[in-house]
């Protein structure tokens, strides 16, 4: 299938699927169809991940700052999701996925909380490869609600401020009880975070490919695995604290 060693397999790679307008704006499509096309992106990224070894895949799907496209783009994005939801969840559950969903949750308007809970709940007890999507994502504002929510237990006398340790504030994020990210990877040729993950990355490998997100194939993902492979991974210490590629 790939010639992946299983230790030097990522437990999870979270990705910044970027480029879909330009995919479309390239071909002179609308960028809806850019967005389109990126969900059988998805599709062959879950796949692929899962028949890899990885134990956890985490998709920017729609970020807090996005509501601010056009209202259009906006529509075009949410009927994506839903629609992957709707004609997805029962194939994902087959192949025993289990969706986590990230993101502010509240004040969300329509069908689409609901669709995101019934992903979880359907699939809460499968014991594949996790689906992290995060959806009306911002790592500021996850941190700001993680902080709120600590700040209240304070306050209502139930913790006390000097416990307040790096591992609570994780337990406090919507990421509470996924490893951190060892590897971030974002399409398109940019070079940034853009508000995602940024506690969670603290040590993460980070890859900047070229290709935009719809052409991001099931070998474009393996390559980038193989890329991961060679790195060493140091967290802070002189030594490597994985020497991925020999697996010492
Ligand atoms: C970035 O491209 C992509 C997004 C903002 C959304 C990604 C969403 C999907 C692939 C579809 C739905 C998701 C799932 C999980 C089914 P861009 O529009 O910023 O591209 P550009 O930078 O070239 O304009």
């Amino acid at each position: 299938m790939n010639q992946l060693s299983p230790s030097t397999v990522p437990a999870h790679v979270a990705i910044i699927m970027d480029g879909n307008g330009r995919w479309a704006n390239a071909r002179g499509l609308p960028r809806a169809m850019g967005h389109r096309k990126g969900v059988e992106a998805v599709r062959e990224a879950v796949k692929t991940a899962a028949e890899c070894g990885i134990s956890y895949l985490t998709l920017f799907a729609f970020s807090s700052e996005n509501w601010s496209r056009p209202e259009s783009e906006v529509s075009d994005l949410m009927g994506l999701l839903k629609a992957f939801i709707r004609r997805d969840l029962a194939v994902l559950h087959k192949q025993n996925v289990r969706i986590r969903i990230i993101g502010d949750k509240t004040n969300l308007s329509g069908d689409i909380l609901p669709l995101l809970l019934e992903a979880e709940e359907t699939t809460r007890a499968n014991t594949g490869i996790t689906l992290v999507i995060a959806f009306n994502y911002g790592a500021r504002d996850e941190i700001a609600r993680a902080a709120r929510q600590l700040a209240a237990e304070v306050a209502a006398g139930r913790l006390e401020a000097s416990a307040i340790t790096s591992e609570r504030i994780g337990a406090a994020l919507d990421t509470a009880g996924i490893p951190d990210p060892d590897l971030v990877i974002r399409t398109s040729g940019e070079e940034r975070l853009s508000n995602f993950l940024l506690w969670q990355a603290a040590y993460a490998e980070l890859m900047f490919i070229p290709e935009f997100w719809p052409d991001f194939s099931r070998d474009t993902f393996v390559a980038a695995l193989s890329r991961y492979a060679m790195r060493e991974r140091r967290f802070g210490g002189l030594q490597p604290a994985t020497t991925l590629a020999t697996g010492s």
